[in-house]
Order: C-alpha cells, then structure tokens, then sequence
C-alpha cells in the first residue's frame, strides 16, 4: 500500500542560509548550515499571499498586519487586526498565516495575537475593497476564496501533469469545484490526460474565455489549455517568449471560472524560467506541490523548484513522490527507481511529505486514454484519494466564506450600485465605466 503520512510535522532540520536577496531560506548545499531567521519583511512578503476570501485582497494591502517581529531564537510574532472582533474568519486567516510563516526555514515558532481595526481601519480596508470590486480585478480572475495550488517540479517527466490531473479528479470526486489551468504551454497533456477535447469558447460581451467544464460525480473541473486553443502541438511549439507569457497570464485574468471554485491547479512546466517566474509574480497566494521521484538526481534538481518559490515568497505546501515502487498483484513491492527521494526532498527544503504515488501502469494508461486513475481503485488510486483527503483538511483547507466581512462587502457593492445608479440617471458621462 502507498504510504501517506497522515499527520504531518515540519521536519526539524530545515535548512537556510542567505544565498541571494530577496530570498527566504534557500536551500544550502551544507547539510549542516543552521538556518538564520527570515527578516520581518520577508514575512510581510508572504503574508501577501494571505487572502480575506471575501473582500478579494491580501491582509497586507488591507492594512491588517499590524505588527511583525522576528526573535533571534526564530520566533516570529505576529499581530493581525480583524474586521471585525470574533470573526468567524478568524480561523481560516490563522491557518493561512501560521501554515505560510511555519514554512520558512528558521522560523521555530508562530505567534499570532488579534485586535480589531479602528474606525479608520475598516474604513480604509473597505476602500480598496471597493476599488477592488469596483475594476473586478484583484490580481486575477481565479475567485478570491479559491485556493492555488502550484504542480511543480525542477524536472521533466517526472508526473506533475499526471499528479496534477488526478489530483483534481480525485478532489472533485470529493464533491468540489475546481479550476485547473494548464500551465505547460509548450508541452500541454492535460487534455488528452483528462479526456476533454473541443475549443474554447469566448463569452464576446465580457471578452472572456470560458473554460471546459467536465462534471465528476457531485464536483466538476473546469480547465483552460493551450490545448483547446491551437490545432496541434507542434503550432504551440512554435510559438514563443512573450507571446507564452501573455498566453499564460489570459488564463489567469480572462478567464470566466465559475465565482464558486473551491480550488484551482495549476500544472506547471518543468523547471523554473520565465513562466514559472512569472505565475509566481501574478499569484502570491499560491502555494507549492513540489513533485519528485524516488530518485536522486530528481530531487537534486527539485530543490530549485523550492528556491524559486520561495524567492517568489511562496509558501511550499508539500512535497509528493510520484513513480515510488511499484506494488505487484502479489503485495510484493519493487523499487525501480530506487527509494527515498521524497522524503530526503522534504526534509532538505523543510517541508513535509504528504503522499507517495505508487508506479502503476494504469497512471500512464489512464492519462493516454483520457481516464484518470484516480477515478478507477488500485493502490495509486487509494493514493490520489488519500493525498486529496490530506490536503482538504490539513495541507490546505478550502475557505470556509461564512465568514464576518460577507455583510461589510455587501454593503460595499450595494453602495456602488447605488452611486452608479445616480451617476447613470443625471446622465454623466463614463459613469460606472469601470465595472463589466
Ligand atoms: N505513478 C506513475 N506510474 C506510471 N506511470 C506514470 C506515473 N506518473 C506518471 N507516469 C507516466 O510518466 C510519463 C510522464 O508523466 P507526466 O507527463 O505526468 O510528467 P510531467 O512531469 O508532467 O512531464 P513534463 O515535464 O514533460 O510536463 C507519462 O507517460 C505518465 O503517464
Ligand atoms: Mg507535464
């Protein structure tokens, strides 16, 4: 059987160092380097990548992070004013920022305290939510509550496309919703490997795209590719530089994804160039699934993966061994490309190892013919179901919007409607010109 750490801790040797600015805790080749604290602007920097699902911005452009502090000992404290006190909202924003700032090597422990914010506060916070509300364009169009889950991996070939689409199957199997946009723009498998064909269509009055949708059991996957975009690989293949990079950032901002989404993957090319910086840039909230094999060559390089994520001040979720043994009809377990990657990766680059996808030829079979295993039973079934399980309620909870600032937001669009209702009746000009 695959084994899946059910509860996970954060390995205690997490390594450090500073290599290069704007980085937080690269990975060291000395095993034995004691990794230095992370300044407090660093972990203002990834602080940004924590969402108020409802009023659409990070908790540092709300002016919500009120104090950061980093003790020598590695000890960050951090005090977060809410909205309002007793949010329910509360919890979810604990689990953000205690997940991101216990990601960074040489944080030995979290602090967080809570106030409210003053009258100004608020005021303030619910002027850029409205602005916000107003251009409908917070940093993209993946919906505020969704979580972003990067698929990525220093190497080629080793799964991520696989791990990414059955992941996904396997999630909504569980009943959610979720985006997965094919990040891997020259190489694109999503659709075959999901059996989704057909091009996509515009929605002309919004001028934006919308995704395929397919429905499994109570959930559905919506998904964009450049798959559905050109006629055959090798007009992808020609195609290059910027034109890749904006093709990317449509899927992000041009996108119609369903307001709904409770998660969004994104399948990443291998490696870590200007795509992968560039996703990094546009989605601060994302977090990283670093995938490897078993083998050490595999990990070697999955540790740039981890640095580029991390300078990107991403938080690096988990890491998931993919083609571990194979597991015979027999039970009998056989290790062809060798063993232990996975958890040598997670504990180099400090972050945990939530599954081990076992090699099974009916991963490959099903990515050819369309039918992703995850969906099907078998010991990489059970691994897909067990990684999905894992993250829904301990890697990364989805966000849970019965939350304190729904109210506050509502009172924000309605009060917009109402300006551009007078604005539209005495007949100004451009009035409401910003909003779709
Ligand atoms: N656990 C597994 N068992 C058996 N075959 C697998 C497994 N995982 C992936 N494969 C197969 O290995 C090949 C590479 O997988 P995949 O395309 O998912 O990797 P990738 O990291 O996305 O590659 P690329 O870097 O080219 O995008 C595919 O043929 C896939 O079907
Ligand atoms: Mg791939």
């Amino acid at each position: 059987m695959p084994t899946v750490r059910r509860s996970f801790a954060f390995p205690r040797r997490a390594t450090g160092g500073t290599g290069r600015a704007h980085s937080i805790g690269p990975v060291t080749s000395d095993p034995h380097a004691s990794p230095a604290p992370p300044a407090p602007a660093d972990i203002e920097g990834l602080l940004r990548g924590v969402i108020d699902p409802e009023l659409g911005s990070d908790i540092v452009e709300l002016g919500m992070v009120k104090k950061v502090d980093v003790a020598p000992d590695g000890v960050v404290s951090v005090r977060i004013a809410l909205t309002t006190a007793g949010c329910p909202l509360r919890a979810q924003i604990q689990r953000d920022v205690r997940a991101r700032v216990a990601s960074v090597p040489g944080v030995t422990a979290v602090r967080l305290d809570w106030t409210e914010l003053d009258a100004e506060g608020k005021a303030a916070a619910m002027a850029i939510a409205r602005r916000n509300v107003a251009e409908r364009a917070p940093e993209t169009a993946l919906p505020a509550s969704a979580k972003v889950l990067m698929i990525a991996s220093g190497k080629g070939g080793v799964g991520k496309s696989s791990v990414t689409v059955n992941l996904a199957a396997a999630l909504a199997a569980r009943g959610l919703s979720i985006g997965l946009i094919d990040a891997d723009i020259w190489g694109f498998s999503v659709p075959r490997m999901l059996g989704v064909e057909g091009r996509l269509e515009g929605n002309e009055a919004a001028g934006k795209i919308r995704p395929n949708r397919v429905a499994v059991g109570d959930g559905s996957i919506e998904v964009v590719s450049m798959g559905f975009l050109v006629d055959a690989e090798e007009t992808a293949l020609m195609w290059r530089g910027l034109i890749l990079q904006r093709a990317v950032r449509h899927f992000l901002e041009d996108v119609e994804w369903s307001a709904g989404l409770d998660y969004v993957l994104i399948d990443m090319p291998p490696g870590t160039g200007d795509v992968q910086m560039g996703l990094a840039h546009l989605l601060p909230r994302a977090e990283m699934l670093v995938v490897t094999t078993p083998s050490l060559s595999a990990q070697k390089v999955a540790v740039r993966a981890v640095n580029m994520g991390r300078q990107n001040y991403l938080r690096v979720a988990g890491v998931i061994e993919n083609m571990s043994a194979y597991v015979a009809p027999d039970g009998s377990r056989h290790e062809i490309f060798g063993a232990g990657g996975g958890a040598r990766l997670a504990a180099e680059v400090g972050a945990p190892l939530i599954a081990t996808i076992p090699i099974e030829p009916a991963v490959a079979d099903g990515g050819d013919h369309g039918r992703p295993v995850a969906l099907g039973e078998g010991p990489a079934a059970a691994a897909f179901a067990d990684l999905a399980a894992l993250i829904v309620t301990e890697v990364s909870p989805p966000a849970d919007l019965a939350g304190c600032s729904a109210r506050l937001l509502g009172a924000v669009t309605a009060a917009l409607d109402a300006h551009d209702a007078a604005q539209a009746s005495a007949g100004s000009p451009g009035s409401g010109s910003s909003r779709p």
